[in-house]
């Protein structure tokens, strides 16, 4: 893998659409290459139209990832919850790790709801701090971690 300054961030954004589970799959599949090519690694969630998204890795890939991201336009609305430098990955050893919404038990649907609900509440507020502040996002993105390593 590269070696470098490691950055991450984490997203939440809305699916252009009604996404299908052969392009969802798609997405995952080309993600999933591209990044362990690129020493990135990361989660993907998708629930309800909406997805979460956690990229980490060299930070010129991560910058150059978030850019590509912000031009696709299967999904839109992308909402930064957390952007900067880190020591170590939460997803040390996955290229893209996702879960899609059928393997999401009903707590973590109920979490990944209470999430939106906060970001978009915040991103309406003009000054509001950044919407991943305060609202347990990592210990609910690290829940997801198979080593459940913080
Ligand atoms: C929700 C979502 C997540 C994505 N995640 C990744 C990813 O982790 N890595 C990646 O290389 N591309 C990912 N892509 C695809 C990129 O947006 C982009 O299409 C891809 O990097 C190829 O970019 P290019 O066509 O400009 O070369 C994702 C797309 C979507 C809609």
């Amino acid at each position: 893998m590269p070696s470098g300054a490691l950055h991450r961030i984490v997203y939440m954004s809305t699916a252009v659409g009604v996404l299908r589970a052969d392009e969802l799959d798609r997405i995952y599949l080309r993600a999933k290459s591209a990044n362990a090519r690129a020493g990135i690694t990361g989660l993907m969630l998708f629930y309800e139209g909406a997805f979460l998204q956690v990229i980490e890795g060299p930070a010129a890939g991560v910058m150059s990832l978030i850019e590509r991201l912000r031009h696709d336009r299967r999904h839109a609305g992308l909402i930064t919850l957390e952007a900067g430098p880190i020591e170590v990955r939460g997803f040390p050893d996955i290229p893209m790790h996702f879960v899609a919404a059928r393997n999401l038990s009903a707590g973590e649907k109920q979490a990944f709801s209470d999430l939106r609900q906060a970001v978009s509440a915040r991103s309406h507020t003009v000054g509001s701090p950044a919407p991943g502040a305060d609202n347990g996002l990592w210990a609910f993105i690290s829940s997801f971690n198979p080593l459940r390593m913080a």
